[in-house]
């Protein structure tokens, strides 16, 4: 690759190749607040080390003269071929970052033809970010109203600019205890960003007494209310299905009895996922559940993980541990704060250098035959 190959050469990129500092790069471009809103855990921070300290735990074992010098990091997930097993995990409110927020991020994946998983947290409308996406492909994340018409307007609009998988996110209904959040009285959505997806929406307007534009605090008071707090349980389901004809993926999943009971209900996908230790402080490191949970249930349904990934021998781990393809959630935030759509491309780019990269050099030529056997414990 291009980063790769002028880094070789003696001509170093604009922006760090080591994707485990990109946050320090990015802490010093951003405001303390919004630095530590995108950087923040949940609680004491612990699960968020967990995540990390996981990867850690488990070593690749390279093998020899296996032929590897082709390598094909393609794979078929949730029904589309994707170049690699790589997605934008969805991230809300990105004007915070940067001023071309979900627009940058959307032509940036567009144009490595990786999915971008847009936010209903999006400071950018569904519509503008799908025209930013082109022929790129496309993913929806809700956050489940519990007004039914508002949730099936939003999924309407989602389905009309041509989003193809569901992503729907259970583990926050309500937002973590965040205590750098909570320290700097820092809340986005109450600062007027990240509300633009209901906000544009008609029949979310209708239910205010005045325009958001009029009065922000309430909209965004009214909008917290609709998603979170909301008493609802696995027969909730069926609702999804008859607003959206396309994959479903259920996203937050910790529990292999949660995975069995997703596979029941008939979704097409889970994403194994403690939301980058943001929501339970003290849970379990979400690589930690993949193996059971990819065990369980990766025959009836493609099996998503993200948390921690960060570096290409990371997403190789994550496969061979059971998953198809791997979330990525706060290196290209980073690489958006750093450098807009070029930050974004940049932190995929070298991702997908570093994976295609340690693949081959692990002695593997494609991404679907890595199984546990690539692995060992550490210390062993
Ligand atoms: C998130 N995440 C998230 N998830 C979601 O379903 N909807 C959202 O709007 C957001 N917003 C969001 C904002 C920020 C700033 C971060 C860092 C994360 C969680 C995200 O999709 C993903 O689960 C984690 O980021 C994955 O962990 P890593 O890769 O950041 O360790």
């Amino acid at each position: 690759s291009e980063i790769y190959l002028q880094g070789y050469g003696g001509t170093s990129p604009a922006f760090t190749t080591d994707l485990t500092r990109v946050e320090a790069a990015a802490e010093k471009v951003l405001e303390p607040g919004p630095f530590s809103y995108v950087a923040g855990g949940a609680g004491s921070g612990s699960t968020a080390r967990a995540n990390r300290e996981a990867f850690d735990r488990w070593r690749i074992v390279p093998r020899m003269l296996t032929g590897a010098t082709e390598r094909d990091t393609s794979v078929t997930v949730l029904g589309e071929t994707l170049p690699a097993p790589v997605a934008l995990a969805p991230v809300g409110v990105q004007s915070i970052v940067h001023a071309d927020a979900e627009a940058a991020t959307a032509r940036a994946a567009a144009g490595l033809r990786l999915p971008m998983v847009l936010s209903t947290a999006s400071s950018t409308s569904i519509e503008e970010v799908a025209a930013e996406s082109g022929a790129g492909p496309r993913w929806f994340q809700l956050y489940w109203p519990n007004d039914p018409d508002v949730c099936g307007s939003i999924l309407a609009r989602a389905r009309a600019a041509g989003y193809s998988v569901l992503v729907v996110t259970l583990d926050t209904w309500s937002l973590g205890w965040r205590p750098c959040d909570l320290d700097n009285g820092y809340l986005p959505f109450l600062r007027g960003e990240g509300t633009a997806v209901p906000f544009s929406d008609p029949v979310f307007r209708s239910r205010l007494d005045a325009a958001p534009e009029d009065d922000l605090p309430m909209a965004v008071l009214r909008w917290i209310s609709m998603i979170t707090g909301t008493d609802r349980d696995w027969d909730a389901l069926p609702f999804l299905r008859e607003h959206w004809d396309g994959p479903i993926v259920l996203k937050g999943i910790q529990h292999v009895d949660d995975a069995r009971r997703a596979a029941r209900a008939g979704v097409d996908g889970i994403v194994v996922s403690n939301h980058g230790g943001r929501q339970v402080d003290g849970a379990v490191a979400a690589l930690d559940v993949l193996p059971e949970i990819a065990a369980a249930v990766g025959d009836r349904l493609d099996v998503l993980f993200d948390s921690g990934v960060r570096t290409g021998a990371d997403v190789v781990k994550a496969l061979a541990l059971g998953a198809k393809a791997v979330l990525l959630g706060r290196p290209w935030v980073y690489g958006l704060a750093l450098g807009g759509e070029d930050g974004v491309r940049h932190v995929l780019r070298g991702l997908l250098a570093d994976l295609d990269l340690t693949l081959g050099l692990a002695g593997h030529r494609s991404v679907t035959g890595l199984t546990p056997a690539a692995l060992t414990r550490a210390g062993r």
